[in-house]
């Protein structure tokens, strides 16, 4: 399996054009079996989990081509109704095949996505959805099975948690329900926005009220679209991180600044200069950083998706810091990698207390997950000496073209194939 090997120590400077959104992209994929008619995805990025997906459509019977950054659908014969766990098990994201087939074929059977490294990933939130609109909802051999043979009847429905994915399955079902659904508590990453935009281009009437509400009135019938996706806010912020960890400064193009305001604030706070224009963002190392503490929360707030690469960081900054992951239940599995370049951390439940020191030093260390793997390309661009990262296909899932970004500002980085 590939590895990367990092020589760390030189300063990142230049300028990365920040790929699109792998979490905008993935609900917009799922999208395109709303509607018969075909669809084009700009700006789609070049990674396993939009590959994953394509694979999926295909399979479900829509067809889909990738060329480049675009993405094409074609019409779609008659769409299959089951999920199977060889697909699903791959990517998480595969959830999301529930929210359109239940729409456009009243029933769908999906097997049970599993949990993943960073926690159980429970899909109750999502069943709940389909069941408020009227389906009936089964578990039988590793399958859920989804049916409202009556169609789905649009409603009120108040989450208990603002679930992302479950926020993207209830707009992808809803918008041919019959009649008003009202979201209440649902999530308002820029993500959501994204997909809200397609569906409306599509015919939908979505209204996102930037007030955690969002309410649907369902349609008959849902036409093709041509989009570009936004850009990848948690790849932007990942090499914000490394302008810091390296004390570098690099330009970000393509880029949503206001989608970044949490990490752009703390980065400030540390001592980072961060300035920006329309589209683009400069993170500029200064003086000496200060350590800062960090809580995950929903958007606007810290992303859970930047705790990892944050934590990087804050082990090269002089002094103690608290980084508390509020969203998911597991998602400290770089710290004992971490630990291995010699930084100073201890896990106390959902709190990880960080003693940042001077130096770190190279080590052969192993990703468990896609930010996880993030967080130890950053620490070994910081480390003196070699970094050899194994299981890099996770970093494949979510990081469009990372050695080669990071060799162009600078990095001694390479993939090695074995
Ligand atoms: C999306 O996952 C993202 N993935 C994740 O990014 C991101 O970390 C997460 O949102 C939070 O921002 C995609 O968009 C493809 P959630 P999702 O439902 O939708 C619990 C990455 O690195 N929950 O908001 O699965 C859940 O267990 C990935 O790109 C329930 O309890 O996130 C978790 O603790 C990792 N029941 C919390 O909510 C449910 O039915 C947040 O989950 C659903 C979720």
């Amino acid at each position: 399996m590939d590895k990367i090997v990092i020589r760390g120590g030189k300063k990142l400077k230049g300028e990365v054009v920040i790929s699109g959104s792998k979490n905008s992209t993935l609900p917009i994929l799922f999208a395109s079996l709303l509607t018969d008619e075909s669809v084009t995805i700009t700006n789609v990025p070049s990674l396993a989990d939009i590959d994953t997906t394509i694979e999926f459509l295909n399979f479900i019977g829509k067809k889909t081509l990738k060329k480049g950054n675009v993405v094409k659908t074609y019409s779609s014969c008659r769409y299959k109704h089951v999920a199977p766990y060889d697909l699903v098990r791959k990517m998480r994201a595969s959830v999301l095949i529930m929210g359109p087939l239940l729409a456009r074929l009243k029933k769908v059977d999906v097997s049970l996505p599993g949990g993943c490294t960073i926690g159980a990933r429970p899909i109750d939130i999502h069943l709940d959805v389909f069941k408020k609109l009227g389906a009936e909802i089964s578990v039988e051999g590793g399958y859920v099975k989804i049916s409202a043979e009556k169609g789905l009847k649009g409603t009120a429905i108040n989450f208990k948690f603002p679930s992302v994915g479950a926020t993207e399955n209830a707009l992808l079902c809803s918008v041919l329900a019959k009649g008003k659904t009202t979201i209440i508590n649902a999530a308002e990453e820029p993500e959501i926005e994204d997909l809200a935009n397609v569906l409306n281009k599509m015919g939908a009437k979505v209204v996102v009220s930037g007030t955690k509400k969002i309410t649907i009135e369902g349609v008959d019938k849902l036409h093709g679209f041509i989009h570009e996706v936004i850009p990848d806010r948690i790849e932007a912020a990942t090499y914000m991180i490394a302008a810091a960890i390296t004390k570098g400064e690099v330009t970000l193009k393509k880029v949503v600044p206001k989608h970044l305001k949490a990490v752009s604030d703390k980065l400030r706070k540390c001592g980072m200069s961060i300035k920006e224009t329309k589209d683009t963002i400069t993170a500029k190392w200064v003086k000496t950083l200060k350590p800062q503490n960090i809580k995950t929360e929903v958007y606007p707030g810290f992303p859970t998706d930047v705790q990892a690469q944050w934590m990087a960081l804050m082990c090269l900054v002089k002094g103690k810091s608290k980084i508390t992951e509020n969203i998911f239940e597991n998602r400290f599995m770089h710290v004992a990698e971490l630990q291995r370049f010699g930084a100073d951390i201890v896990t106390d439940g959902k709190t990880v207390n960080v003693n940042g020191i001077e130096k770190l030093s190279g080590a052969p260390v192993m990703v468990s997950d896609l930010r996880a793997g993030a967080a130890l390309v950053l620490a070994g661009l910081a480390t003196e000496g070699n970094t050899v990262v194994s299981r890099i296909y996770h970093l494949d899932r979510g990081y469009d073209m990372l050695e080669k970004k990071l060799k162009k500002i600078g990095a001694n980085i390479k993939r090695a194939h074995s």
